[in-house]
């Protein structure tokens, strides 16, 4: 059985690393499986990338689409391209895309057309928020998926509801997690650290990088002085994605607590979270992993794909409006922030999971 396992932005390659080791792991004891690993190349600056291959031990892709910046018309369409002449050239059984970035949804359209069955991680996570291009590109996948691996319960009610069958459905967890679970040993803190005389617990980590947070300068402005002025003086440390700089430059926003970093490699920005006091971001995935490691994180979006990490994990929706960034503050510094628990079947074994279904498939 072939698989091909397509990545194209950050978020990508930390989900792919465990499976693409489980899959050589199981071909090692015998069976019959391989993977062609192609990269479309949405993300690819080293920082973006290349250090996440090197870290995660990622091997080189077999493909790079080399797509690079453009439009979301302009990505899509020059994945579309490139990854349907790499299938009419050799066909895959089974198209794996992960996540919800312009590559997994342009991907699984192009495979799907061509008749490759597609299974989709980190299906069926819905935020309702339809101005979000991700929530687009997951209703698309998910609509032409045919093997769903969902990270939470919900996730596969979510899928039921829009009419997908229950053998469809695998909840299997979340390979994110295992790559986390992985690697903590393996954190390392960044040259900031020592610079700054960082210490644990005495420093708050922040990102940024929605269109709806950065894209308008006010209101990217107002976030970030709202959050310098209630940290009560605490370090910020803020890896900046490099959506989020174009607009920073311009505005010259500075702070003498506020400190601008360049987007960490992998075991240095988990590293960071762990020992920081709390996260302020606007991603979801980290939303995950600090509910994982259990700090306490404040999201700046009116609205989550992933609900568990705020029923059950470290995390809690300010919404987008500054002010309510003071109050979050005061009760964190009151000691009053839950603890949060850990998501059913995070566990570190999702990608034991996943590769075991898809040779049950084969
Ligand atoms: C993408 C994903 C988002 C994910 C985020 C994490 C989509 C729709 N969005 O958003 O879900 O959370 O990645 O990073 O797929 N750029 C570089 N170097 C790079 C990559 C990008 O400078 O290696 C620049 C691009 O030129 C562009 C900007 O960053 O100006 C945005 O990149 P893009 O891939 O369009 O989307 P993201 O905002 O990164």
């Amino acid at each position: 059985m072939l698989v091909d396992i397509i990545a194209g932005a950050r978020p990508n390659f930390m989900k792919i690393a465990p499976i693409i080791q489980e899959i050589r792991r199981k071909r090692a004891e015998g069976a019959d499986i391989g993977y062609r690993l192609i990269h479309t190349g949405q993300h690819y600056d080293r920082n973006m990338s290349g250090s996440f291959f090197e870290q995660l031990h990622i091997p080189d892709p077999d493909h790079n689409l080399e797509v690079g910046s453009g439009t979301q018309a302009e990505q899509t369409a020059g994945i579309m391209v490139g990854y349907e002449t790499l299938i009419l050239h050799t066909r895959p059984d089974i198209c794996l895309v992960v996540g919800d970035v312009t590559s997994t949804m342009a991907c699984a359209i192009t495979a799907q057309k061509l008749h490759v069955p597609v299974a989709h991680v980190e299906a069926g996570i819905r935020s309702g928020d339809r101005t979000m291009p991700e929530e687009i590109n997951r209703m698309v996948t998910d609509a032409i998926t045919e093997h769903f691996f969902t990270t939470s319960r919900l996730a596969g009610e979510n899928l039921m509801r829009e009419g997908h069958s229950p053998e469809s459905i695998w909840f299997v967890g979340n390979t994110m997690i295992d790559t986390l679970l992985a690697n903590m040993d393996r954190f390392f803190a960044p040259p900031v650290w020592e610079e700054k005389g960082l210490s644990e617990g005495e420093y708050f980590v922040m990102t940024l990088h929605r269109p709806s947070n950065v894209d308008e300068e006010e209101q990217l402005k107002k976030l970030i002085e709202e959050i310098v002025r209630s940290s009560q003086g605490l370090p910020i440390l803020f890896p900046v994605h490099p959506r989020t700089r174009k607009n920073l430059e311009k505005l010259g926003i500075a702070y003498p607590t506020l400190y601008y970093v360049e987007p960490l490699s992998y075991l240095e920005f988990n590293y960071v979270v762990r020992g920081a006091r709390a996260v302020i971001t606007d991603s979801g995935g980290i939303t995950e992993e600090t509910t994982v490691m259990g700090v306490p994180c404040m999201t700046l979006r009116n609205s989550t794909e992933r609900p568990e990490t705020v029923t059950v994990g470290t995390n809690e929706l300010l919404g987008i409006d500054p002010d309510a960034i003071a109050p979050a503050m005061e009760r964190l510094f009151a000691g009053e922030w839950k603890e949060g628990e850990i998501p059913e079947l995070w566990d570190g074994k999702t990608a034991e999971r996943i590769v075991a279904r898809l040779l049950e498939l084969a």
